[in-house]
């Protein structure tokens, strides 16, 4: 049987966290429309008790998101649990995303409290928030540093006390793929009830393992990956979920599981937040980026237009970008002459031994070879052969 994987995103609230990143409202309704479009289970719109703006904000997504659910963020403190029961109210479908800090670190000097009183806190705080919310997100903060019993404990005591998923935040970005696996092995092993919750992966990127380790909570037993879209979020961001979709697409053999998420809106997504934030997507990024379909040597060329298979995991089309073939020193004949023929010049490989030599030379003096230089070159070769 084929499982489900769902797409919640938190790019309004954890991605809102990236330095200089401040929404409007209108900014987050767009973007919200856009994930709703893009099939996502989930929008953490923000953090209610945080300001009057996120308030607003949340508010106002609840009204115009039509499939997904929304979601605010609370600490474990009641102020900020009756600020989202506030704030999702004309939501079709509210849930509230409540998390305390686990880890030793964190207790001794953020929280200042004790293991019991932790739990005491999970138990009586989600089970406050049960009379009014029925979907509850909880989150062991700092969860990948936390130790694995005490994280059992937490768990647990939140299951018990009424959460409907549990959200495993690896938040300094700390782990490896194998060390996350075995931290949704271990709950799988040890936490009662396991498949009456869902479960879902919160990856950062410090260390450049965002995705690698969203997919190894996957084939680890979780069955949600939460994420940003172009990865925005605090210090190195948070997994992109564009990749994370992606990569689960492409590999569907090895991940055998299935999302409601349309690919092809990705790029229609990923341009508005890249608009949004003023964060154009780094050109080398994988899937958005402006060189992810993009290849330049003559083999690689070459080999592409015989077949693109050679060269391409993922047909561009699929996630909204295209493909190219830009033109500079390494590029070959073949690709001079599709691209010529492209032009609506009706070269043939003989033609291209007088061609090529002057591309070269134009190419090796240019980052890359324009159309416009194009047609000059062929100026130059017509001239030549009409003397
Ligand atoms: O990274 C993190 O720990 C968070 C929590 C609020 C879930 O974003
Ligand atoms: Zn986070």
């Amino acid at each position: 049987m084929t499982n489900k994987v769902t797409f919640y995103d938190t790019t309004m609230r954890d991605g809102e966290q990236t330095i200089g990143v401040n929404f409007s409202v209108e900014e987050k309704i767009a973007i919200a429309k856009g994930l709703d479009d893009y099939g996502v289970s989930a929008i953490e719109a923000g953090f209610p008790a945080a300001s009057q703006k996120d308030f607003e904000a949340v508010k106002s997504i609840a009204e115009v998101v039509n499939k997904a659910k929304v979601v605010g963020l609370a600490r474990l403190v009641r102020n900020d649990i009756n600020a989202v029961i506030e704030a999702t109210k004309g939501a079709k479908h509210p849930m509230i995303h409540v998390f305390i800090a686990t880890s030793p670190i964190h207790r001794e000097f953020k929280l200042h409290l004790t293991k019991e009183e932790i739990l005491d806190k999970i138990k009586a705080d989600v089970a406050f928030t049960k009379q009014y919310i029925q979907d509850i997100v909880f989150s062991p903060e700092d969860a990948t540093r936390t130790e694995p019993d005490f994280l059992v404990a937490s768990v647990q005591t939140a299951i018990d006390a009424g959460a409907t998923m549990i959200n495993i935040p690896d938040t300094v970005g700390y782990d490896t793929p194998e060390e996350y696996g075995e931290v949704f092995e271990n709950l799988r092993r040890n936490i009662v009830g396991f498949d009456t919750v869902g479960w879902s992966t919160h990856t950062h990127n410090d260390l450049g393992m965002a995705t690698a380790n969203a997919l190894a909570g996957i084939a680890h037993g979780a069955t949600e990956i939460q994420g940003t879209i172009n990865g925005i979020g605090e210090r190195a961001g948070n997994v992109d979920m564009i990749e994370a979709a992606a990569a689960i697409y492409v590999r569907h053999e090895k991940f055998n599981v299935e999302t409601d998420i349309v690919l092809s809106h990705s790029k229609a997504i990923s341009d508005i937040v890249a608009r949004a934030t003023q964060m154009p997507v780094a050109s080398n990024k994988p899937i958005m980026g402006r060189n992810a379909f993009a290849h330049e040597s003559g083999i690689h060329q070459d080999g592409y237009l015989k077949n693109p298979e050679t060269y391409e995991i993922l047909k561009p089309g699929m996630v909204g970008a295209t493909a190219s073939l830009p033109l500079g020193k390494l590029s070959g004949s073949h690709a001079v002459m599709s691209k010529l023929n492209s032009l609506g010049y009706d070269v043939t490989r003989d033609d291209m031994k007088n061609i090529f030599p002057i591309f070269k030379s134009v190419a090796e003096e240019s980052n890359l070879v324009t159309n416009e230089q194009l047609k000059i070159i062929m100026q130059v070769v017509e001239e030549k052969e009409m003397v």
